[in-house]
C-alpha cells in the first residue's frame, strides 16, 4: 500500500501533534476540524513546535518550513475521500466517534485503513459501525506527540493482519516504536498508568503526603520525567477519570474505581494545565 496523502481528525493537542509527525515525515497531510480557530490554534502550536525542533537543531529551517507547508487545513470532511489512510483524534466520546467512522467508511476509498487515536474507547466498538472493521485499527500516541517514541498499535477483534502489518511500517517511517497490544479496556498504557496516578491521588486525599512530595518520590526515587499528579495535570483529569471509567465499567473490579478527589476536582472544573488549575496551578 503506497501512503502519501494521510487525513487526521481533530486539531487539539493529539491531532496537531499527529500532523506534526506526519508532515514531518513527508507525507501530505489534510488536517479536518469542525471549526476555523480549532484548525488555527492547532496549526499555530504545530509551527511553535517545529520552529522548537529548528532552534535545537533536529530539523532544518527548510525542513522545518517545508513540513509546514505539507498540512492542509479543512473544514470539510469530504476532501479526506483523497486520503490514503485517515487517524481520527476528535473528543474521547463514542457517539462522536461512530457518527465519524460511519461517515468515514462512506467517504473513503474502500481499502483505506481507518485508524483511530482513541485512549480507552473499544476498537471493536468503534470497527463495528462500519463496513470495513478489518481496516479499523487503533494508532495511540503519546503526548507530546513529536517526543514520545511509542505508538500502541491495537487490533480490535476483527483487525486483519494485513491491515496490523501497514500500520506497523507506517509507524516506523515516522520513526516511533509500534507495540502490538489486543483491544481491552485502557489497552496496556493506561490499563497500568491510570491506577498509578489513582493512587497517587488517593494518597493526597488521604493526607499521607503533598503532590509536591508524591511528585518527588518517583520523580527521584523511580526517574520518572514527571511525577504521577504533574503527568495526571498535563494529561487532563477530565480525560483521567473518563479512562478511569472506562476501566471500572470495562473490567468490573472495584480496584479501578476513579479517586474521590479526582472526581471532585472535574466537577470543580479544575482540569489541570489546561485549565490552569489542577493539583498544582499554572
Ligand atoms: N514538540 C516538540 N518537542 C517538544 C515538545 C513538543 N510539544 N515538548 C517538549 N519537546 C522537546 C524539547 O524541545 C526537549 O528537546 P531536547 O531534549 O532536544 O532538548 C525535550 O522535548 C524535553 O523537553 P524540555 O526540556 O522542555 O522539558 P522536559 O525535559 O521536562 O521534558 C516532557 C518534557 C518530554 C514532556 C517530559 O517531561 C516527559 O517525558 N513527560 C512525561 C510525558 C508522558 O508521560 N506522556 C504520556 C502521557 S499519556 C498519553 O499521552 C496517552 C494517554 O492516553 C493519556
Amino acid at each position: 500500500m503506497d501512503i502519501r496523502k494521510v487525513g487526521v481528525i481533530g486539531a487539539g493537542t493529539m491531532g496537531n501533534g499527529i500532523a506534526h509527525v506526519f508532515a514531518k515525515s513527508e507525507f501530505e497531510v489534510i488536517l479536518c476540524d469542525v471549526q476555523q480557530p480549532f484548525l488555527d490554534r492547532g496549526l499555530q502550536t504545530i509551527k511553535k513546535n517545529l520552529e522548537r525542533e529548528v532552534t535545537k537543531n533536529k530539523l532544518t529551517a527548510d525542513q522545518g518550513e517545508a513540513a509546514t507547508k505539507r498540512i492542509h487545513p479543512t473544514l470539510d470532511r469530504k476532501e479526506l475521500a483523497a486520503c490514503d489512510i485517515v487517524v481520527e483524534a476528535a473528543s474521547e466520546k463514542f457517539e462522536i466517534k461512530s457518527e465519524l467512522f460511519r461517515d468515514l467508511d462512506s467517504i473513503c476509498r474502500p481499502e483505506v485503513i481507518l485508524a483511530t487515536n482513541t485512549s480507552s474507547i473499544s476498537i471493536t466498538k468503534i470497527a463495528a459501525v462500519t463496513k470495513r472493521p478489518d481496516k479499523v485499527i487503533g494508532m495511540h500516541f503519546f503526548n507530546p506527540v513529536p517526543v514520545m517514541k511509542l505508538i500502541e498499535v491495537i487490533r480490535g477483534l476483527a483487525t486483519s493482519d494485513e491491515t496490523y502489518q501497514h500500520v506497523k511500517a507506517l509507524s516506523e517511517k515516522l520513526e516511533k516504536t509500534p507495540v502490538e497490544v489486543n483491544d481491552a479496556p485502557g489497552f496496556v498504557s493506561n490499563r497500568v498508568l491510570m491506577p498509578l496516578l489513582n493512587e497517587a491521588m488517593y494518597a493526597v486525599m488521604e493526607g499521607v503526603a503533598t503532590p509536591e512530595a508524591v511528585d518527588e518520590v518517583f520523580k527521584l526515587g523511580m526517574a520518572h520525567p514527571m511525577g504521577p499528579l504533574t503527568l495526571a495535570d498535563f494529561i487532563g483529569l477530565d480525560v483521567c477519570l473518563d479512562i478511569m471509567r472506562v476501566l471500572l465499567a470495562g473490567l468490573g473490579d472495584p480496584k479501578y474505581r476513579p479517586c474521590p478527589l479526582l472526581i471532585k476536582m472535574v466537577d470543580a472544573g479544575w482540569l489541570g494545565r489546561k485549565t490552569g488549575r489542577g493539583f498544582y496551578k499554572y
